[in-house]
């Protein structure tokens, strides 16, 4: 490599409109615009960039946004009872469930996983093996309401959150009966939507 910065200055030739000088056309960086020709094309052709740039920006949130929330029915059908029916959820269940079980829930079950006791974490078989199984909705809102311990044994109100203890938990009093149907829904979608990581990715359903 024996051309000179210099003779980059001078040899190079108009690119795109503009001449750059030797030192900036190395870094990529134009600096030096020859005429109010070029000066206008140049103008010109960098706002073209700047809104081709913004609305692939724009269509690419728009498209993940839609994304995010368009679940498909075989992700939206869970289980409502212990009988083995099943429900579909609507996409709005879905967002609902999403946004109040972030709200609620996720601060101790970020992505299904339980914080201080991860074995019994949000995975379909944890939920299946408690006593009665609550890998359905009827179960997973009746815990909502009166939460008990794995084996059924006893309540758990005073130390998880509840409706019947809102009094303690005050983000409880907050939920309606549909939104806590949109959360059990949003807990049954889990391993199906993040199937890799929910409850740690343990989950086989
Ligand atoms: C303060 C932390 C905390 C918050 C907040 C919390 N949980 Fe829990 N959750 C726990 C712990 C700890 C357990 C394990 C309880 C046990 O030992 O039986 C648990 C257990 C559960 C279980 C039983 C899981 C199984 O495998 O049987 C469900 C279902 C559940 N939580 C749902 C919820 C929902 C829904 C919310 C939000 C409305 C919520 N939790 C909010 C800490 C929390």
């Amino acid at each position: 490599m024996d051309i000179l910065l210099s003779d980059l200055v001078f040899r190079k030739r108009p690119v795109g409109g503009m001449i750059l000088n030797g030192r900036s056309a190395l870094l990529g960086l134009p600096v030096r615009l020859l005429s109010d020709y070029c000066l206008g094309r140049t103008m010109l052709k960098r706002s073209i960039l700047l809104v081709a740039i913004a609305a692939t920006f724009i269509f690419q949130i728009f498209v993940q946004s839609v994304m995010a929330l368009e679940l498909d029915v075989n992700t939206r059908t869970v289980k409502l009872n212990e009988d083995g029916e099943t429900v579909t959820l609507t996409q709005e269940q879905a967002a609902t469930g999403k946004k109040k079980f972030n709200d609620t829930c996720a601060i101790c079950h970020l992505v299904g996983g339980t914080k201080t006791n991860p074995n019994v974490n949000l995975s379909s078989q944890a939920l299946e093996f408690a006593f009665p199984p609550r890998d359905n909705i009827e179960e997973l809102v009746l815990f909502m309401k009166e939460p008990m311990s794995y084996d059924g044994a006893y309540s758990i109100a005073e130390i998880h959150p509840a409706t019947s203890s809102a009094d303690i938990f005050p983000k409880m009093r907050n939920l309606s009966e549909d939104d806590l149907v949109a959360i059990a829904g949003h807990i049954l979608m889990g391993p199906k939507i993040n199937p890799y990581s929910w409850a740690g990715g343990k989950t086989k359903f």
